[in-house]
């Protein structure tokens, strides 16, 4: 695995190194196949997307880009609540993307045979390696309380769970969520954290200098066997860091 960390004095510049890794991912993928990203859900990616849409919009192949959720919030796409409004909203209606091309996560749904469904419309278009579907971007955010996708502090069993998808409950609002598993992130070709604002610098800090029951932390178990890592940080959830990224990279 190699690892990465970008740091950025302003969301902007994030955004644009983020779209840029799309374009390039993208421009790489040989004609007839499709680069496949799994999208964050919360609030930080909202500016991230709409940069994309505003600043990318002509130069993107939308065809050639496959995109799926993280994870999802067991409510109904017009939800204050729901990640695909988010992304539909910021991006996805204002590029011309296929919608063919756009597998949600239908939240409003029983979650259990959801997450089943969901878990076989995955495997029917992700090209599988040791049976596990393998991404070639993973997108991912961080929780004050060191959470990935939804995979919360109490469910670290899910980075060992045979299935690609689980449900589990917010352990605070008990909001019903379908997430992503361990194994899927790790597979990936590459697994993208986007962290920005100074509520997030004691956790980023924590987990990138392995502080504070680091191991306790589902953030902390993501670790792409054979791909890369990237985080992707503004000033302020960086300002923690004891080191200059170099410390941190390639570890
Ligand atoms: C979700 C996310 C979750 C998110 C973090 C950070 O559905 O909430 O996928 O993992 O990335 O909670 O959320 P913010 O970006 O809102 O801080």
């Amino acid at each position: 695995m190699k690892r990465t960390i970008k740091i950025f004095n302003n969301v902007d510049k994030l955004s644009r190194f983020f779209a840029e890794q799309l374009l390039q991912g993208i421009n790489n993928t040989p004609e007839g196949h499709y680069f496949s990203i799994a999208l964050s859900g919360g609030s930080t990616p909202k500016s991230v997307f709409s940069y994309l849409a505003l600043n990318f919009k002509d130069n993107i192949d939308w065809e050639k880009l496959l995109v799926f959720w993280s994870d999802e919030r067991c409510v109904a796409p017009e939800s204050d609540e729901s990640n695909f409004r988010m992304a539909k909203e910021s991006f996805l209606d204002q590029v011309p993307i296929p919608t063919i091309n756009i597998f949600r996560i239908i939240g409003e749904t029983d979650s259990f045979d959801e997450a089943a469904r969901y878990s076989q419309v995955v495997r029917k278009h992700i090209p599988s390696r040791n049976n596990i579907p393998q991404f070639d971007f993973v997108m991912l955010g961080l929780g004050d309380d060191g959470h990935t996708a939804s995979i919360f502090p109490g469910n670290l069993h899910l980075f060992n769970s045979e299935k690609i998808f689980e449900v589990v409950q917010h352990p605070q609002t008990r909001q019903k969520r379908i997430t992503v598993t361990g194994n899927l992130i790790n597979q990936a070709l590459t697994v993208g954290f986007i962290v920005t604002g100074d509520s997030k610098a004691t956790m980023v800090a924590n987990v990138l200098e392995k502080q504070e029951d680091w191991e306790k932390l589902p953030a902390s178990l993501v670790h792409p066997e054979n791909g890369n890592l990237l985080w992707l940080l503004d000033d302020n959830a960086a300002a923690k860091l004891k080191y200059s990224t170099k410390h941190y990279e390639g570890k």
